[in-house]
């Protein structure tokens, strides 16, 4: 077998000014992007720290203890991030998800979730209130979450056999402790609940369907996710990917499924539902079917830059407007004129980039701006 060399990262070097523009980009709402896609849904990383290390995401060997991770004083505070959020709700926001790492490491992060809970879309509603989590630490937390404000999680889970689960996460962490988490989640009002499922061929496939039988009709949304070339350290090769349309079929023969209609526009996940009205599953083909036409997401990262697309490789660094003392009319308008120039669909032009098309920057980390 040949050996993956896995390059040293340190994704902070690479970063763009956040310029506040001379024309005002006024917070209206119905900003767009320069291929005409608005901005709903802001996702927002809180930590760059797991205590798990899946291969796909933070493998052993690059986020070892010698691993440069954010000091404290680089992340931005709740209230920073807060202030951001409102102003990306002004500009058209509709859904906020807190990310990490794994954002439940992040102290007090139920004070954050209050703060969030607050704000108000441009149609006076609250934002849907969401958290991508391992759920390692949900049992715990699951009632307090709640009790701040959040209104449903997302919790990864990549199998239901121990020694499987065990070896993806890397640090030995059991199935049961994260069902229990579901559970807790459940229990707690934090539905509907997803589970995200990173299938890997040769890995976890053997899974697929124990996890559709284990979650049918349990009310409990599971969706099978096709695994990325994202970032730059976990060794991605196309033949470990499993084409979701072989899910879809491998669950179909057994598990009679029917295709729903998208639930909104510029979704992740297509949806199957069970013919026998059992529930629903959904599969997520960033690599096989791009989803970029109708990508409507902005990432926050933990530092305070905002990334324009999950594969991008710099971002821009709003904490520097934050800091130096900005109004928020000209926050609102470097925010504003980011989008507008945004034309990223990286999943789209996948097949026909050269392998390293980065231009000499490397692709930031996943655990560094979050899912
Ligand atoms: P809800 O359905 O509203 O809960 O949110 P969502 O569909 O955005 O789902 P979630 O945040 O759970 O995303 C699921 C997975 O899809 C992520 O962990 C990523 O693997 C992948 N994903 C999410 N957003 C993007 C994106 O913009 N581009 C790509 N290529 N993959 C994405
Ligand atoms: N491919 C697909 N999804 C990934 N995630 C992290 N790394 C990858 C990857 N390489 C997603 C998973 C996980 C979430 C935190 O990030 O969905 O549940
Ligand atoms: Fe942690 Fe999630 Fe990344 Fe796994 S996928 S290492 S749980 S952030
Ligand atoms: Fe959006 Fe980039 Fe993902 Fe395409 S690859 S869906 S543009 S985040």
């Amino acid at each position: 077998m040949s050996e993956r060399v896995i390059p040293l990262v340190d994704q902070r070097v690479a970063s763009l000014p956040a310029r506040v523009p001379a024309e005002p980009v006024p917070a209206t709402g119905l900003l767009g992007d320069a291929l005409g896609r608005p901005l709903r849904d802001l996702r927002i990383s809180v930590t760059d720290r797991c205590n798990f290390r899946c291969s796909y995401c933070m493998p052993k060997e690059v986020f070892d203890k010698d691993y440069p991770y954010l000091p404290h004083s680089a992340l931005l505070t709740f209230e920073e991030i807060t202030r951001l959020a409102r102003l990306f709700l002004a500009h058209g926001v509709r859904k906020i998800r807190l990310t990490g790492g794994e954002p439940l490491l992040r102290k007090n992060i139920e004070i954050l979730i209050g703060q969030l809970s607050a704000l108000r879309t441009v149609d006076g509603e609250p934002p849907d209130l969401t958290l991508t989590t391992n759920g390692s630490l949900l049992a715990r937390k699951a009632k307090a979450l709640r009790e701040a404000g959040l209104h449903r999680v997302t919790v990864s889970l990549d199998g239901l056999d121990d020694a499987v689960f065990r070896r993806m996460n890397d640090v030995d962490f059991p199935v049961a402790e994260v069902l229990r988490g579901i559970e807790a989640a459940r229990n707690a009002g934090l539905g509907p609940i997803k589970v995200n499922m990173v299938v890997k061929r040769g890995t976890n496939e053997h899974e697929i369907l124990p996890m559709a039988r284990h979650f049918k009709g349990s009310g409990v949304v599971l969706r099978f996710i096709e695994y990325m070339d994202v970032g730059a350290t976990n060794g991605w090769r196309m033949d470990e990917v499993l084409p979701s349309a072989e899910v879809v079929r491998l669950i179909d023969r057994e598990l009679a499924l029917v295709q729903l209609e998208p639930s909104a526009p510029g979704e992740t996940a297509e949806r199957w539902g069970y013919a026998d009205g059992s529930g629903e599953i959904g599969v997520i083909s960033s690599v096989t079917q791009a989803f970029c036409r109708d990508c409507n997401r902005a990432r926050l990262s933990t530092e305070g830059k905002v990334y324009l697309c999950l594969f991008a490789s710099q971002g821009h660094d709003l904490k520097a407007l934050l800091r130096g003392g900005a109004c928020d009319e000209d926050i609102a308008s470097a925010i504003g004129a980011i989008w507008q120039r945004r034309d990223d669909r990286y999943s789209e032009l996948r097949a026909s980039l050269p392998p390293d098309a980065s231009g000499g920057t490397r692709r930031v980390e996943m655990s560094y701006i979050g899912g």
